[in-house]
């Protein structure tokens, strides 16, 4: 870039981000994702470690929010609240670590090695906590660090923040955290703007924000908010704290939340672990992460590492990958479901969101495009938190172009050419076309998935090219399909066709609940058919129940009762069992033995195949026992199963941890004896 267009830059960039800074610190009202803004900033930081002569005093870099609107009172904070540099990768991460253990003078293979406090990055809102003598008397934001607003009529309502200690303290108290929405609060306010037909919430972040900025104190009350301090700022009556730890279990003793997660860790290995954990477990938490905060556990040297203009030296965020960022809104289509149900989705530009990319992101229905407003060539927040299926949480709307028209549904099914109807009060739109071969497709796509009928091949794309040809209608077709025709197909090879048939045939063997979940009865999920495979045993006898009997059960509800009665009366249902018969399907129920909890409370990690049993079982051995299985190991865990191809890391962190190591034929010994036998794998 020639050097007048990298200045120009420069100051773009410095508008913008104020522009964002004002938004989000100021109004609360961010415009685009974190991820997106730390992209600007990282930008010009660039720019400016090139050009130093285009730093300028007031360039965002060098501070650290946005001034404060004036809605509520000014607080300027004795200590300012900095902010934190953040590591974008485990390499980043290590380079900060070094730099630290040079400033300490500390070599890494030191006999005292450096340790580091690791604790969570709450994304919510950072506030600060005033006592005198005990008592709360001022909470206040951020605001740009230097002066915040007053907030403390709404933090009184936060049933996690102490209004008076728990212990006399003579004196004054700072104490610094974050206050956040728990997910199961952000999603009952979802469900109750969802029943009011209301705008859904964007994400828990934006919603604890604004809940905190209310001018009605009894508004942020409803919200459900919760706390973690995380920061002693000023302590007049505090023991003698020699670190970071020891203060936050000093704030415990107080009566503050400290977050259990903490772990004081020596070395920058067992850190990036640590960080490493929580890019694959944040969604195991009941709130959300944005990252890994590490902060030198020693307080003795902090003074001395100092700090810039925004951050301390002595800490840094490590930040885990956004699960928000921004794209183009390309189109909006619509797909028809094995219900009929026409369900509008966006089809964007490509772009990395929660380390994965998305291109198509679910708009629910009419009623929920009509009220994030969202048109086709807007830019949007697009948001994938964990498993669950991205969303497009709105427009940016100063990004809108001219001329953007709002969507209209379409009125012909996009596959059939029926029309789409939505009844009067309903909340989606359906092809009311009984033959539409979408909902055959739908059908057999979700017969052949994972949790029914698990058959390898049988993906949206190849089902459709079936049910085109007329060789699929239903389900049952799968077990006399055309496979020669097939052959003969373009892209179809002998191995494919091949691998199809035996993917078929192994699924005839499926558990009959399987089976249940794969027949797409209404309110038959998994838990139920699981219910009813055990309870009846075998699908004939299933079938012949009556809905008094099915309502009998303990577990199931009146309305399953009846759907599940209802199906297996059905001209459809009986067609199906017959040829599912003739197809040699298994209709028997598991055993009913009760299995003995033998691994109650025990930590089962498993890495690689164990011969003659699948993932799902491997992990249903366990659990039936009493045990957990989860994906990673830690600390908690009882032991380490090894199988064939096992996973290097999970063997490494084991070893590092000191959790004992079996192979398969020790895991054979551990289901049947519930102790870890003596064999050590290697
Ligand atoms: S320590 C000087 N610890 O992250 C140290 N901050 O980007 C200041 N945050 O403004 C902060 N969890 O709102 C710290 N465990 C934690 C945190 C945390 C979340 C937020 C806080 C801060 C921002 C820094």
């Amino acid at each position: 870039m020639p050097a007048d267009a990298v200045a120009a830059r420069a100051a773009e960039l410095r508008a913008l981000i104020a522009h964002h800074d004002e938004r989000y610190h100021a109004l609360g009202e961010p415009e685009i994702p974190d991820a997106d803004y730390d992209a600007l900033v990282r930008e010009l930081r660039s720019i400016e470690a090139d050009r130093p002569d285009l730093v300028t005093v007031d360039s965002p870099t060098q501070r650290v929010g946005a001034a404060p609107t004036g809605a509520f009172a000014p607080v300027t904070h004795r200590v300012p609240l900095l902010s934190l540099d953040n590591a974008m990768d485990e390499a980043e991460l290590r380079a900060w670590g070094e730099r630290l253990e040079r400033l300490l003078d500390r070599a890494a293979d030191d006999d005292a090695p450096v340790r580091y406090a690791c604790e969570l990055k709450i994304d919510g809102i950072a506030v600060a906590l005033s006592y005198v003598d005990g008592v709360l008397v001022q909470a206040a934001t951020r605001g740009d660090g230097r002066v915040g607003e007053d907030i403390t009529a709404n933090v009184r309502t936060i049933g996690d923040v102490p209004g008076s200690l728990a212990v006399p303290l003579p004196g004054r108290l700072e104490v610094r955290g974050e206050v956040y929405l728990p997910l199961d609060a952000f999603a009952a306010l979802n469900a109750a703007q969802d029943a009011a037909g209301e705008r859904r919430y964007a994400n828990p972040r934006n919603t604890a924000a604004g809940s905190l900025r209310q001018k009605d104190a009894s508004v942020t009350a409803s919200r459900g908010l919760r706390f973690w301090s995380y920061q002693v700022a000023a302590a007049d009556g505090a023991p003698d704290l020699r670190s970071h730890s020891e203060a936050l279990a000093w704030l415990g003793g107080l009566g503050f939340p400290v977050n259990p997660e903490l772990r004081v860790l020596e070395g920058i290995d067992a850190v990036a672990a640590f960080c490493d954990h929580w890019v694959r477990h944040r969604h195991d938490l009941p709130y959300e992460i944005d990252g890994v905060v590490v902060k030198l556990d020693e307080l003795a040297p902090r003074d001395r590492l100092g700090s810039t203009a925004r951050a301390p030296r002595w800490a840094v965020a490590f930040k885990l990958p956004p699960e928000e960022r921004t794209t183009r809104l390309l189109r909006i289509e619509v797909s028809v479901g094995r219900t009929g149900r026409a369900t509008p989705f966006a089809v964007l530009e490509p772009v990395t969101v929660g380390g994965s990319t998305v291109e198509m992101a679910t708009l629910h229905n009419a009623e929920q495009v009509a009220l994030k407003d969202v048109r086709p060539g807007d830019t949007v927040v697009v948001r994938k938190a964990g498993d669950v299926i991205p969303e497009v949480v709105g427009p940016v709307l100063p990004a809108r172009p001219a001329g953007a028209a709002a969507w209209v549904f379409p009125a012909a099914c996009p596959r059939c050419g029926g029309p789409l109807v939505r009844p009067e009060g309903a909340g989606n739109h359906h092809c009311t076309n009984e033959a539409c071969p979408a909902r055959a497709e739908g059908w057999i796509v979700h017969f052949a998935s994972r949790g029914a009928m698990d058959i390898e091949g049988f993906g949206e794309e190849r089902v459709r090219l079936f049910v085109d040809l007329g060789l699929l209608h239903d389900p049952a077709d799968v077990y006399s399909l055309d496979l020669e025709r097939i052959r003969t197909l373009e892209g179809f090879g002998e191995v494919s066709v091949r691998n199809l048939a035996a993917a078929i045939d192994a699924s005839r063997g499926r558990p009959l609940a399987n089976l249940l979940v794969g027949l797409n009865v209404r309110h038959l999920g998994p838990a139920t058919a699981q219910l009813l495979a055990r309870r009846f045993g075998h699908l004939d006898r299933l079938a012949a129940a009556s809905e008094e009997e099915l309502a009998a059960i303990d577990g199931v509800g009146p309305v399953i009762a009846s759907t599940v009665a209802g199906f297996f009366r059905s001209e459809v249902a009986r067609d199906l069992l017959e040829r599912f018969r003739a197809a040699g399907l298994n209709f028997a129920g598991p055993e009913t033995a009760e299995v003995p909890p033998l691994l109650a409370g025990m930590t089962v990690v498993v890495t690689g195949a164990i011969p003659g049993m699948r993932r799902e079982e491997v992990e249903a051995a366990i659990t039936t026992r009493g045990g957990t299985s989860p994906g990673s190991v830690s600390r908690r865990t009882s032991v380490l199963v090894v199988g064939d191809d096992p996973g290097a890391s999970k063997l490494t962190k084991a070893r590092e941890l000191g959790v004992p190591v079996i192979d398969a034929a020790g895991f054979a010994a551990l289901l049947e004896t519930g102790a870890v036998p003596d064999v050590g794998a290697s």
